[in-house]
């Protein structure tokens, strides 16, 4: 099948071995799951010349506008080395197996925050596929805000539900608690930033 490359042009079909030949140039990659508009992405990108940044979503539009700021000359602001594919959490390409070094969650919602909240197996399956032998997991979440049928989280709560489909994955939890540094994506500054709104950080390792 192949992965699903949104460029500023459109979505594009990139195949295995282009994929792994991509990954090659780099090395180490971060896979941000729920990226949205790729800023998380394209920043650490910018910062890291020598990775690869890979930020996914199932909403093509906001991609679209990610991969426009990422295409744009270095000098602008554009990361020549983040890529952006649609995928559902739920269903991430074969392509992505043991790809991630490093995979972030910032500020999920819908059915990407329920899987998280309900500790739903899908979220062991996910990490087996997506993360490498030895990785690192970080999750943000707003504490604020569940989906329907959901309690808010709280450190707590957030550990009860993701420590099994984690072992299952092969990663330990290192810290979940609330933070005071949530980190530098789009939501941050909408949710979090001078609103004194709480949020919940977890780090894990595999
Ligand atoms: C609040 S936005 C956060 C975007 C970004 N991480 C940030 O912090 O600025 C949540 C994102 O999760 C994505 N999302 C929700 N459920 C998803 C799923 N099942 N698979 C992939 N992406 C999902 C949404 O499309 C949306 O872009």
């Amino acid at each position: 099948m192949g992965v699903e490359i949104i460029t500023r042009r459109g979505a594009e079909q990139m195949d295995a071995t282009a994929f792994r030949a991509v990954r090659a140039q780099y090395s180490s990659t971060l896979v941000d799951l729920g990226t949205g508009d790729g800023a998380w992405p394209r920043r650490f990108a910018r910062e890291h010349p020598q990775l690869l940044a890979v930020g996914i979503d199932a909403d093509r539009g906001s991609l679209r506008e990610a991969a426009r700021m990422a295409e744009r000359k270095p000098a602008r602001g554009g990361a020549p080395n983040a890529l952006f594919v649609a995928a559902t959490a739920e269903s991430l390409p074969d392509e992505l197996s043991g790809a991630a070094d490093w995979l972030t969650i910032y500020f999920p919602w819908s059915a990407l925050l329920a899987l998280l909240l309900r500790g739903d197996p899908q979220v062991s399956e996910m990490l087996m596929h997506t993360a490498a032998a030895r990785a690192r997991l970080s999750i943000v979440l707003n504490a604020e805000a569940a989906p329907e049928g959901f309690d808010l989280p709280t450190p707590e709560s957030l550990r009860r539900s993701l420590a099994d489909p984690l072992d299952a994955a092969g990663f330990r939890i290192t810290s979940c608690d609330w933070t005071s540094q949530p980190p530098p994506t789009t939501w941050s500054g909408r949710l979090v930033k001078g609103s004194g709104r709480q949020t919940i950080g977890l780090d894990a390792l595999r």
